[in-house]
């Protein structure tokens, strides 16, 4: 990516109470945190006793609310099945989905925050779901998953990212600059805290791919940046996006 990569961003909100309605700040709260995370402009991105601090990313890529679409519905929660893209389903059908990312605002249900389509799916269903009460950093955003952070981890994994622990028990994320760890971690792991995995390294739990509270993650790696460049580049499987 070349730095002026810039993403246009719909967003499909979906709601049947008048809080899951989200105001039009919240809705821009979250396209100004996916603007600093991504460009390492967060806040926190400077956080003291980072080990990791070599290997922060500024990944470069830029994100413009292009529209936001709001439909009433009588569904009190959307499950991870698709039915909110489908208008079969009472959903809203992505916009422009090989040029614009898609996002659907809507309550999930289950205890899930958020999830994403990788490279490589159908385009009618591309795009990323995120629970209103986590999306953006104010209105009904809810602590510990207040920030905005939910959308930067799912678009990670829109743009090819694992979690950081593979997915597996001292897993493969398939980024080399990322440590090997146990599992995921919740809430915000002590400093100096270590993977029991081969080398016994300090884990990056301050990586947007795991699965911390808001606060407790603040970066990308520089390995993370060049898979998600590669989905960009000529050839990669989001070239239509340059
Ligand atoms: N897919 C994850 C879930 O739904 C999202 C985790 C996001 N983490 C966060 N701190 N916002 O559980
Ligand atoms: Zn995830
Ligand atoms: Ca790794």
């Amino acid at each position: 990516v070349n730095g002026k990569m810039e993403i246009p961003v719909v967003v499909n909100v979906l709601y049947k109470t008048a809080s899951e309605n989200i105001s039009l700040a919240q809705i821009q709260s979250q396209i100004d945190v996916l603007n600093k995370d991504f460009n390492a402009l967060n806040s926190d991105y400077n956080t003291p006793n980072n080990p990791y601090s070599a290997v922060r990313a500024n990944v470069g890529i830029n994100f413009v609310l292009d529209q936001v679409i709001r439909k009433s519905t009588t569904k009190t929660s959307w499950g991870t099945n698709d039915a909110m893209k489908k208008t079969s389903g009472g959903g809203m059908a992505a916009v422009s989905p090989t040029t614009k990312l898609n996002l659907w605002v809507c309550t999930i249900g289950g205890g899930i925050l958020g999830y994403a389509q990788f490279p490589g799916g159908s385009s009618s269903t591309d795009g990323v779901v995120i629970d209103s009460r986590y999306f953006g950093n104010t209105g009904t955003a809810t602590y510990p998953f207040n920030l905005g952070r939910t959308a930067t981890h799912e678009i990670g994994h829109w743009m090819n990212l694992r979690h950081i622990w593979g997915d597996a028990t001292c897993g493969n994320d398939q980024v080399s600059d990322t440590p090997v760890h146990n599992t995921a971690n919740y809430g915000v792991p002590a400093v100096g805290h270590r993977s029991t995995c081969s080398g016994t390294p300090l884990e990056m739990y301050m990586n947007y791919m795991d699965y911390t509270d808001d606060r407790g993650m603040y970066m990308f790696s520089n390995g993370q940046k060049a898979r998600m460049d590669a989905v960009f580049a000529v050839g990669g499987s989001r070239a239509s996006f340059r």
